[in-house]
Formats: structure tokens, C-alpha cells, sequence
């Protein structure tokens, strides 16, 4: 295959780079195009727009591929740990024992909040949206620990990335209990990742919350797979706020702050609001199919995906691991029914079919934290704790990289051409 590609423009012929990837995807290298033509490409959404070459996550949207480092995202899921595939993501390889253990011993170790941070909970009122608590808490941490904000990438930053996701965990926990007026719980040293964060979640002063296997694997696999998942758009937010040195902290709020709208993260709680809303008005499904494709403001929520135009490998994985999580735990949710029906009839019509619209990890994901009993406004909460790994690795992998440059993309101006300011006596009220 060619390793340039030929553009002729205006009487002129260049050839620009062609980049190989390793799993053979292949990018024009256009870094030289505006230097020999004055052009620039244009790609609203950046549908088509390789902002970075990274080696985290491969994903194959034709096929449903998705690897972390090269592991297949269903074998991480059925063997690994959220905690240990956190770990590849940050640092590139599985864990030895000893790095295991050192790197759990770490995240134990720092997940204490400041005790001065309790206070800034009740600057909050009641009903503020546990994601805006999230990030603003995020980038305060920033301030009562400098590791947070300006962390070596080198050796200390397993120390770094431990402290981070170990005291997201621990604020998401305490932004809930403080959303309905429960004591804050503080971490234990003798509960892993997982079952410490229900712990704090659901513990009272006379009664520790004790969280069967089922409820703590399933949302362990939850978390792996929802741990990184390329350029997508709160990770390049993250990759963009870290490109002009901002700190840590400063980069995973606004990180958190992008996944929190209903087109990225926040699809989660919006599935579960629609079919709740199928449920209780009793619209039907048919009808509610027709409103989708005619009312084109309405979207089949959970449907859909920039990259994935067979299927995500993660709906997949999450609607399995949802039939056994409420069968183990004897639920039965008629929201899982209502949700498989919609699939059904959606997967077989052709608006659906004709654009490649298939469920995405969000569609069955609401359903199995209902089971566990995590409420609808903190699901896009438990998302940001699992993409923590993948945005400590694309901030690292930035930091690292020998070539970042403050990201600043150009654009075509459509606006007036030059003209004259009018003194403010002499402009006319109305502009119709
Ligand atoms: N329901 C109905 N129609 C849809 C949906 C949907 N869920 N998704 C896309 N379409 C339609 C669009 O209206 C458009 O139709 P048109 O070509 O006739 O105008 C066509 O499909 C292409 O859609 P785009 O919006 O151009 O696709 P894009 O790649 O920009 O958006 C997105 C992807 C945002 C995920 C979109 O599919 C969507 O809004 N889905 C619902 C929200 C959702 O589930 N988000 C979670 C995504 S996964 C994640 O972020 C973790």
C-alpha cells in the first residue's frame, strides 16, 4: 500500500505522510497541509479526525472490537479486576503480584478526603446534581493535595493515579449520602475498591451495609467496562485541558464535567427516564418508535454510537451480566422487559437498521445499578468513577508523549468581513 497520498490543488501537486497504525488503521498526516497549500481541513464533530496517535484502547467499530493495551474487553470483563485493569490502563501491562499489591496498598492508603472537604458539601442545595458536586469537589481536592494537582508522570505516578480514583470514590459516595441527609460513611481499610464504595454508599450508624458477591462483581464489571474507551469526548476534553498544562485535577473535573451530558455519560439516567416513562404513561412501543423517527427532536436513548456501526461490545457483555445480577438477586425489573422489547422492535426497523444504530453500553447499564440499588441521578457518577483509569492514562500518555502541543484546532470564519463601528447614538433600534 502507498505510504503517501497524492492531493493536486491549484496547480500543485504534494504528497502528505500516510501513518500505519499496528492494527493496520491508516490516517493522512496533514500536520504539513496549511504550510504548502493555506488549507485547512474541515470536520465538524471531528467524525474523521485522528487528534493523537495512542497506544490504551483499539477499537474496531465495523467489527465490535474493543482492547485495552491488547486484551479483549471480554476477557477483562469474565477475569479481571477493575482495580487490576486499572491498572494496565495507566501503566501499560498487567500487574506482578508485588505491583498489584503495592498499587492496592496505595489506593487504601490515600482514600481519605481532606476533613476540611466535608464542609464544602453543605455549600450545595439538596437537589444540586451529583455531577456538578462531583467536579467541583474533584477540582477542590486539587487545592488540599498538590499531588492531585501537579503529579511527576514518572515513577510517582502510581501514587498519583491511586490517590485520584481511591478519593473520587470516596466524594461520590459521600455526595450521595449528603444529597438525602445521611452521615458521611468513612472508607474501611479492610474492604477492596468495590465493596468499600457500597459500603459507603449504603452503611448507617447502626447498620453496616454488607454487599453480597453478586452485587460487588457486577458493578466491579461495570466498572471495567466502562474504563476507557479512546477519544471519545469527556477523554478529550481531558487530553485538551491537559495540553495546556493545567493540573490534574483541573483536567479530570472538566473530564467529568463533558461525560455528565445525556449524548455522552449522561444517556444512562436518560434510558431509564425514557422507559420509565414507557412504563408509567403505557405508551406504547410502536408508538414510541414512531415518535423517534418523526419527532426527530426525541432519540432512542442507549441507541446509537459514533464508532460502533455493528454492535458495542459492551451492550452485549452488560445485557448478560444484567440477567444474571437479577437472577441471582431474585429481581425482576419490568424495565428489563420494556428494554428488550424496544431492542426487538428497533434492531428490526429500518430507520434503526439503515443507520446503523445498534444499543450502546448504556442501554442495559441503568438497569443492573437499579438491582444493585444505586438511585438514577448518581449512574452517570458510577460511569465517571469507572473512565477514571482511562483519563489517568490519556493524561499521562499526553504528559509523556514527546511531541504534545497545546491542542487548538482552526476553523472556517463565516462571520462579516470588516466594517466600521457605528457610534451607539447612531444605530437604529431594530435590525429586521
Ligand atoms: N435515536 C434516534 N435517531 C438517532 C439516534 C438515536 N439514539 N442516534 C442517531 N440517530 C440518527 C440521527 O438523527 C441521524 O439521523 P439523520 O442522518 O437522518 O439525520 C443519524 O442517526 C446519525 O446520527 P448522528 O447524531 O449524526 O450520530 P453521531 O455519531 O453524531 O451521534 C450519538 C452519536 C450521540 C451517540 C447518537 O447516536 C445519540 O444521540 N444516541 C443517543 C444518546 C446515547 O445513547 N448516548 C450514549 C453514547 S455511548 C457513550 O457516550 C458512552
Amino acid at each position: 500500500m502507498a505510504d503517501t497520498a497524492t492531493l493536486h490543488y491549484d496547480g500543485k501537486t504534494i504528497e502528505l505522510p500516510i501513518v500505519t497504525g499496528t492494527e493496520g488503521e491508516r490516517g493522512v498526516d496533514i500536520r504539513e497541509l496549511r504550510a504548502k497549500t493555506g488549507l485547512i481541513t474541515l470536520d465538524s464533530g471531528y467524525g474523521n479526525t485522528g487528534s493523537t496517535e495512542s497506544s490504551i484502547a483499539f477499537i474496531d467499530g465495523e467489527k465490535g472490537i474493543l482492547r485495552y493495551r491488547g486484551y479483549p474487553i471480554e476477557q477483562l470483563a469474565a477475569k479481571s479486576r477493575f482495580t487490576e485493569t486499572a491498572y494496565l490502563l495507566i501503566f501499560g501491562e498487567l500487574p506482578t503480584p508485588a505491583q498489584y499489591t503495592a498499587f492496592r496498598a496505595l489506593l487504601t492508603e490515600h482514600q481519605f478526603m481532606h476533613e476540611a472537604l466535608h464542609f464544602h458539601f453543605d455549600g450545595f442545595p439538596e437537589n444540586a446534581p451529583p455531577m456538578a458536586i462531583l467536579s467541583a469537589m474533584v477540582s477542590a481536592a486539587g487545592c488540599f493535595d498538590p499531588a492531585l494537582a501537579h503529579p511527576e508522570v514518572d515513577g510517582h505516578f502510581m501514587e498519583a493515579s491511586a490517590r485520584m480514583m481511591s478519593k473520587v470514590r470516596t466524594i461520590a459516595a459521600a455526595s450521595y449520602c449528603k444529597s438525602i441527609g445521611r452521615p458521611i460513611n468513612y472508607p474501611r481499610f479492610d474492604l477492596p475498591y468495590t465493596a468499600n464504595f457500597l459500603h459507603m454508599m449504603f452503611s448507617l450508624p447502626h447498620k453496616q451495609y454488607e454487599p453480597s458477591p453478586v452485587v460487588v462483581d457486577a458493578l466491579d464489571k461495570l466498572l471495567i467496562l466502562h474504563a476507557d474507551h479512546e477519544q471519545n469526548c469527556s477523554t478529550s476534553t481531558v487530553r485538551m485541558v491537559c495540553s495546556s498544562r493545567a493540573s490534574l485535577s483541573a483536567a479530570v473535573s472538566s473530564g467529568i464535567n463533558a461525560l455528565w451530558g445525556p449524548l455522552h455519560g449522561g444517556a444512562n439516567s436518560a434510558v431509564i427516564e425514557m422507559l420509565t416513562h414507557l412504563h408509567q404513561s403505557g405508551e406504547s412501543i410502536p408508538s414510541f418508535i414512531n415518535r423517534v423517527k418523526t419527532d426527530r427532536t426525541t432519540r432512542l436513548m442507549g441507541f446509537g454510537h459514533r464508532v460502533y456501526r455493528n454492535f458495542d461490545p459492551r451492550a452485549k457483555i452488560i445485557k448478560e451480566a444484567c440477567d444474571n445480577v437479577l437472577k441471582a438477586l431474585g429481581i425482576h425489573d419490568p424495565l428489563l422487559d420494556l428494554a428488550m422489547q424496544l431492542e426487538e422492535v428497533a434492531l428490526h426497523d429500518e430507520f434503526f437498521v439503515s443507520r446503523k444504530l445498534y444499543p450502546n453500553v448504556d442501554f442495559y447499564s441503568g438497569i443492573i445499578m437499579r438491582a444493585i440499588g444505586i438511585p438514577t441521578d448518581m449512574f452517570t457518577v458510577m460511569f465517571a468513577l469507572g473512565r477514571m483509569p482511562g483519563w489517568l492514562a490519556h493524561w499521562r500518555e499526553y504528559r509523556t508523549s514527546t511531541d504534545a502541543r497545546i491542542d487548538r484546532p482552526r476553523q472556517i470564519y463565516q462571520g462579516y468581513t470588516q466594517r466600521d463601528y457605528v457610534a451607539i447614538e447612531k444605530r437604529k433600534e431594530s435590525r429586521d
